[in-house]
């Protein structure tokens, strides 16, 4: 790993970006490469992931549903066997659904609790025991400012993101002594596909409560995870939430 300033400060590094079809993980996943990491993008659109991989010129797109044990430890066998190792692990995969709780299914609830929450559990599972054995790695888990602050119509992901940041928290503590650092992203709103169906009232409306007026890009959240998965940059960061969310959340 090269210091900051000493040309790319990801070089030798293998890291998986699961999530990283589209979006923020996407643009993570560029960011990465274009600091010498070899990246493989993980996605449940294994299409849209290989796509990401030929866009940005990556090592290689895996498809994974994490929601299916099997299908994340078969993805990161697979990684481990071709690469050798995983250093950085990003979880950026995650869905968002809109309904009030008086109206939300069980079903609802349950679908969000699943991929938000605990696919962000069954990916650790999968890949933070290598890491332990080799004694590095870094964790980034892709959280959101709704876990800290709650937003209407979101008790499910709201509730799931505030899982991810404390599953950051205790996974931190367990692993830290044996080199591995675990930390969040917690985005303010960004444009991505996942905001694409909000009405343009509600656009509006939210950008108008946020200090800066605008939502975020992905290449405006991207250099937050490079800084965590770098070092000396990341080294003292263990169990934080970083919020790149245009001034939305100030812990
Ligand atoms: N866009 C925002 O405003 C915003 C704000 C805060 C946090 N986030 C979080 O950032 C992360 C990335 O979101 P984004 O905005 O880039 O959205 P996105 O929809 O562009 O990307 C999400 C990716 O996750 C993948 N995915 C969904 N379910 C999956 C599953 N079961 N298994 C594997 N892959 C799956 C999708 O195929 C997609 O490529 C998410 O965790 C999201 O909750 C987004």
């Amino acid at each position: 790993m090269g210091g900051a300033g000493a040309g790319p400060r990801l070089h030798g590094q293998v890291a998986l970006v699961v999530g990283g079809a589209g979006g923020i993980g996407a643009a993570i996943a560029g960011a990465f490469q274009a600091e010498g990491a070899t990246v493989v993008v993980a996605d449940r659109d294994g299409a849209a992931a290989q796509g990401a991989a030929e866009e940005f010129d990556l090592a290689g797109a895996v498809a994974m549903d994490i929601t299916d044990r099997q299908s994340v430890d078969a993805a990161v066998r697979e990684v481990l066997d071709t690469h050798g190792a995983i250093d950085v692990l990003v979880n950026s995969a995650g869905i968002l659904t809109e309904s009030p709780l008086i109206e939300m299914t069980p079903e609802t609830w349950q679908e969000t609790i699943d991929v938000d929450l605990t696919g962000t559990f069954l990916v650790c599972r999968a890949v933070v025991p290598h890491m332990v054995a080799r004694g590095s790695g870094r964790v980034i888990n892709i959280a959101s400012q709704l876990g800290i602050k709650g937003g209407r119509g979101l008790t499910h992901y709201s509730a799931a993101k505030a899982g991810v940041i404390g599953l950051t928290k205790a996974l931190a503590l367990e692993v830290s002594e044996h080199g591995v650092l675990v930390n969040a992203i917690a985005p303010g709103p960004i444009d991505t596909a996942m905001v694409a169906g909000i009405t343009e009232d509600w656009k509006k409306a939210k950008q108008a409560e946020l200090p800066l007026g605008r939502f975020g890009i992905p290449a405006e959240v991207a250099p937050t995870a490079v800084l965590l998965a770098g070092s000396p940059s990341g080294d003292l960061y263990v169990g934080q939430t970083l919020g790149p969310n245009s001034g939305d959340v100030m812990p």
